[in-house]
């Protein structure tokens, strides 16, 4: 029985902690939380035995195998190192780190330690996009010339997941002081995750764009200062020499949380809209391609990230995405900044 513990225990850990409770020879056996009444009631709610208020508590006082971090991103690196430096297996939440260079450290750490190491990039457990990469990797498509990939979010006109002007889970992701890199940070990881792993190739140059709007007087919400990007607008080349656009808003009014993806190669084309389906994409190839007639797939079933994780720990051989995948995403993240910051086109090397 591998036994876990959930460190932060605010929206996300209860997906994580139903994910977990479905999986055959685990057990979440601890939640943190720095807020004790929250860990408290989280474990109440989700029947776990043992509330903790720190990781060192954790650490000190329960016996268990692996932790999924689910913490804001400002403290996902100060929650993961000793819970790696301790050889605990780590799922850690996305974006690894707000930057790259913080990144790295838990790559090295958890190589050092020799564990699972996992990043919770959830969208892979969409098996269309598990199929897709593998038709790319095939070579079916021919070499990748062009991709659409965006990743639109409603709630800042609208109230579809509650007011973000009153709660702090919302209210941390719109300020750069409480570690947030905003929409780029936050979901753009998600889509620029989702749009190589399809083309299953990396990015070479970005040429990015950030947008902050106006959206409350004098720009703060008590402790909060509204700073953040709302929208963010990559132009990508990948290695491969295939061009395209990754965009990523929270302005999106009617768009509650959409994922979509058109790839098109010398040979054929792809698209994936996750509200869709995340088991169906649509191809055009072969016969097709000259009438430009699409046909819908089926993909076969495939693990989710909680599976991945629990079953690399059984068989000691790391799945993907693991922290290397987090770190090389953040990259492309941080040269976005970059080219905003200094209006041109960077190169990563
Ligand atoms: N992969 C996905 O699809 C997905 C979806 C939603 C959120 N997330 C990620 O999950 C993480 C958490 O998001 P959320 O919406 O649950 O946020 P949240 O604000 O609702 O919850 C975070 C919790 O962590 C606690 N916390 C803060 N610092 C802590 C620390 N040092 N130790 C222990 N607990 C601490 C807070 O008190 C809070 O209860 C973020 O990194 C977010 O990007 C990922």
């Amino acid at each position: 029985m591998i036994k876990v513990a959930v460190v932060g225990t605010g929206g996300m850990a209860k997906s994580h902690v139903e994910n977990f409770k479905k999986i055959k020879g685990c057990k979440v056996v601890a939640g943190v939380d720095v807020n004790q009444q929250r860990a408290e009631e989280f474990c109440k709610t989700h029947g776990i035995a043992q509330a903790y208020s720190s990781v060192s508590d954790l650490l000190k006082s329960c016996d268990f195998d692996a932790a999924t971090v689910v913490t804001p991103d400002a403290f996902h690196v100060g929650c993961s190192l000793p819970l790696l430096k301790a050889g605990k297996h780590v799922l850690c939440e996305k974006p690894l780190a707000p930057v790259a260079s913080e990144a790295k450290k838990l790559v090295t750490a958890a190589k050092k330690a020799g564990v699972i190491n996992m990043v919770n990039l959830s969208y892979r457990r969409s098996c269309a996009l598990q199929e897709i990469n593998k038709i790319v990797a095939s070579g079916k498509l021919g070499a990748i010339r062009h991709f659409e990939a965006n990743y639109l979010q409603a709630w800042l006109p609208s109230k579809i997941w509650g007011d973000w002007r009153t709660c702090e889970g919302w209210l941390w992701r719109l300020s750069e002081g409480h570690g947030s890199k905003g929409v780029l940070g936050d979901v753009g990881v998600h889509i620029t995750d989702l749009a190589t792993f399809a083309a299953n190739d990396s990015v070479k140059t970005v040429n990015g764009e950030l947008k902050t709007f106006h959206k409350a007087k004098g720009d703060r919400i008590g402790e909060y200062k509204l700073d953040a990007n709302d929208s963010a607008y990559m132009r990508v080349e990948l290695a491969g020499g295939g061009v395209g656009t990754i965009c990523a808003t929270r302005w999106a009014s009617g768009q509650p949380n959409s994922l979509t993806l058109r790839l098109y190669g010398e040979k054929g084309g792809i698209r994936l809209d996750l509200d869709k389906s995340y088991d169906e994409y649509e191809i055009c190839m072969g016969a097709n391609l000259d009438k430009c007639k699409w046909q819908t797939v089926k993909a076969r079933k495939s693990p989710s990230i909680y599976e991945r994780f629990i079953s690399s720990i059984k068989s000691g051989k790391n799945d993907q995405p693991d922290f290397v995948r987090g770190w090389e995403v953040q990259k492309v993240l941080d040269a976005c900044i970059k080219s905003d910051k200094e209006k041109k086109t960077i190169t990563l090397r």
